[in-house]
């Protein structure tokens, strides 16, 4: 099984001891119950890193008043087993008081990315997300970090972060693993009844259809609007955005443009799930 450290402490001397071998480190952030997503991104980091650590921490500050912090699935032993068998040599599992002090006063919040999608919904949670990797990165740094383009707002938070303070480390993005049926692996997607599920997938499905069609040169409000009127009639509850930003800075893409990269972006409401997608528009 892979070795398990609890303190910010133990973390810096295991590493430490692995970089005297002249190895390289590879990180791969968690917040567990940790499923074929997770895995590939530790995959990614082996390709690029001798040693990968994933870190697993249930981060408090990222999840807003009322969000599922408590029901956030909690399964380590299952999830220590999934690393054991990708080859994965250390894991990071701080407790909250290891990684918050009580009078903790300094966060991380970028700007301007974080105002968009994901960010007008949860107006909190990108600055717990963006302080939470920073300090992970200055805990244990690693040469590589991996995440994943299922939460391509955060990637990109992320990337921005890592370049506005300068911090030395190579941010490398992972492809969205998804179901047979299409549906984005997600932790959250076993707040889902069988028959959501079968509800869910047809979010990939309407993502896939608009980024196809926006390629035509159809005009794309109209598009938008359509989609999201599929996803009500489908059966989701509440579409909290269903649309094409161009990737590098997440400004709105009215007209798509090959030397910007556009990609189209959904949050919608399932039962007692949120779920969040998206693809590319227009192909590197
Ligand atoms: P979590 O939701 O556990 O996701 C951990 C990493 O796995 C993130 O980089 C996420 O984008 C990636 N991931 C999740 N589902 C995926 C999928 N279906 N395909 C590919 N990658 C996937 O994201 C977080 O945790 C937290 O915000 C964290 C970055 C750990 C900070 O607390």
């Amino acid at each position: 099984l892979p070795q398990v450290v609890r303190t910010v402490s133990e973390l810096r001397a295991t590493i430490a001891a692995y970089r005297r071998q002249g190895k390289t480190i590879g990180l791969v952030p968690t917040m567990g119950n940790l499923h074929e997503g997770h895995v590939s991104l530790t995959r990614i980091a082996h390709n690029h890193a001798d040693i990968v650590c994933t870190t697993i921490f249930v981060n408090p500050t990222q999840f807003g008043p009322g969000e599922d912090l408590d029901a956030y699935p909690r399964t380590f032993e299952e999830d220590r087993a999934k690393l054991r068998d990708a080859g994965v040599e250390l894991i990071f599992a701080p407790n909250v008081e290891e990684m918050y002090r009580p009078d903790a006063s300094t966060t991380v919040s970028v700007g301007g990315l974080t105002t968009a999608l994901c960010g007008s919904d949860r107006p909190t949670h990108f600055s717990g997300v963006a302080t939470i990797v920073t300090k992970l990165l200055m805990q244990s740094l690693p040469d590589v970090a991996v995440f994943g383009e299922k939460d391509f707002q955060q990637l990109q938070v992320i990337r921005r972060l890592v370049r506005d303070l300068d911090i030395p480390v190579t941010i490398l993005g992972g492809a969205i693993c998804r179901e047979e049926n299409g549906l984005a692996m997600s932790s959250r997607n076993r707040y889902l009844t069988a028959e959501q599920r079968e509800t869910a997938a047809i979010l990939s499905k309407t993502l896939g259809d608009i980024a196809k069609h926006a390629l035509t040169g159809a005009p794309l409000a109209p598009m938008l609007r359509e989609g999201q009127e599929k996803l009500l009639e489908a059966g989701f509850d509440k579409v909290d955005y269903l649309e094409i930003r161009h990737e590098e800075d997440l400004s709105p893409c009215k007209e798509l443009d090959k030397a910007r990269p556009a990609r189209l972006f959904a949050a919608a409401h399932l039962g007692r799930a949120r779920l969040i997608d998206n693809c590319p528009v227009v192909n590197p």
